[in-house]
């Protein structure tokens, strides 16, 4: 049985989920491979610009509704709280869906309102004074609508989480963030399992998308032969290890891919690694965070968290 979990509404998350950034125009036939895979979970964004193949390939797969587990988020260019209604809105519009059953805020910064998806002046963005306490507020008032089943967050600090906790009575469902196993934030994730906030990793691959590759040379996370080490005595390979070191820590993972053969078998990293091989892949924390736009998105991001400095 695949492995699910339980979010603190009461709702169960699949532990393998299938990420959809980038590749715009192979989605519909990556998800419609990976809703035949079994993959149960689908994670999207109003950004990514793929919403709409995510809803054709479920569409076309016949799967109920009540066996998927959907999530979409929030952009930066709609966070005033009048605007969330209806940005929510034109996500179900494009999935062709009544409701998500978790529903993001993207990033906490907030960027002019409007069409724009990326408003720039003097190729800067253009910033929009909203707290995110107040977007969340707005997101809190989706749940009795029962167009979104559960509210959560991406990319929030430390301070930024508590902060949210303080002022708002909803606690996140959810946190996705970077997580991998050259970026571990352990104490982080021991703060949200006290809290009852369940952790998605996104990049659970590390620095596989060519995004990241072209940061630098560092070599490749799915590289390290400790996880090919380990892999062996379950038959597993070093990306299978890597996404089963989330699961194991009871978090849920989102790898992303195009291609049918790594599709499948990203879905047999849904497997549970003995504290001792834990422990091993401990020792490859490098605290290398390969997703942060600070600066380019107008402001600083994960100001007292692990990967900083990358
Ligand atoms: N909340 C956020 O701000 C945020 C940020 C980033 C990502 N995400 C979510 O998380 C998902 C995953 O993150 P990601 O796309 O950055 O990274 P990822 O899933 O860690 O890596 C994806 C890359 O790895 C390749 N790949 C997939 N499986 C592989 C395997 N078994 N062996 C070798 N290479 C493999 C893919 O190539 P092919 O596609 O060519 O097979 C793709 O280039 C996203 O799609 C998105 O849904 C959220």
């Amino acid at each position: 049985m695949p492995t699910r979990f339980k979010l603190n509404t009461g709702a169960e998350i699949p532990a393998i989920g299938f990420g959809t950034w980038q590749d715009e125009q192979a989605q519909e036939d990556a998800v419609t491979e990976a809703l035949k895979a079994g993959y149960r979970h689908i994670d999207t964004a109003r950004v990514y610009l793929t919403e709409k193949a995510v809803g054709k390939a479920i569409k076309k797969s016949g799967i109920p509704r009540h066996e998927l587990f959907v999530t979409t988020k929030l952009w930066n260019h709609q966070h005033h709280p009048d605007d969330v209604p209806a940005a929510l809105q034109q996500s179900l519009d494009d999935l062709a869906m009544d409701y998500v059953d978790l529903y993001l805020v993207h990033w906490p910064v907030a960027w002019k309102r409007g069409e724009d998806l990326f408003p720039k002046k003097d190729n800067n963005f253009v910033l929009e004074e909203i707290d995110f306490v107040d977007t969340y507020k707005a997101m809190e008032k989706l749940l009795d609508t029962g167009k979104v089943k559960a509210i959560g967050v991406s990319n929030f600090s430390h301070a930024e989480m508590e902060r949210l906790l303080e002022n708002t009575s909803v606690v996140p469902a959810v946190h996705q963030m970077e997580c991998h196993p050259w970026l571990q934030q352990r104490s982080f994730a021991a703060w949200h399992r006290q809290r009852g906030i369940h952790i998605t990793h996104y990049s659970p691959l590390g620095n596989q998308n060519q995004l990241y590759q072209a940061k630098g040379a560092v070599g490749k996370l799915i590289e390290e032969p400790t996880l090919a080490e380990i892999g062996k005595q379950y038959d597993k390979s070093a990306p299978q290890v890597t996404l089963a070191w989330g699961v194991t820590q009871g978090h849920s993972v989102l790898p992303k891919s195009k291609t049918p053969s790594r599709i499948q078998s990203n879905l047999k990293g849904d497997f549970r690694l003995s504290p001792r091989d834990m422990e091993k892949i401990q020792h490859l924390d490098r605290k290398l965070r390969f997703n942060d736009s600070s600066g380019d998105f107008g402001r600083d991001f994960f100001t007292d968290l692990d990967g900083k400095q990358l």
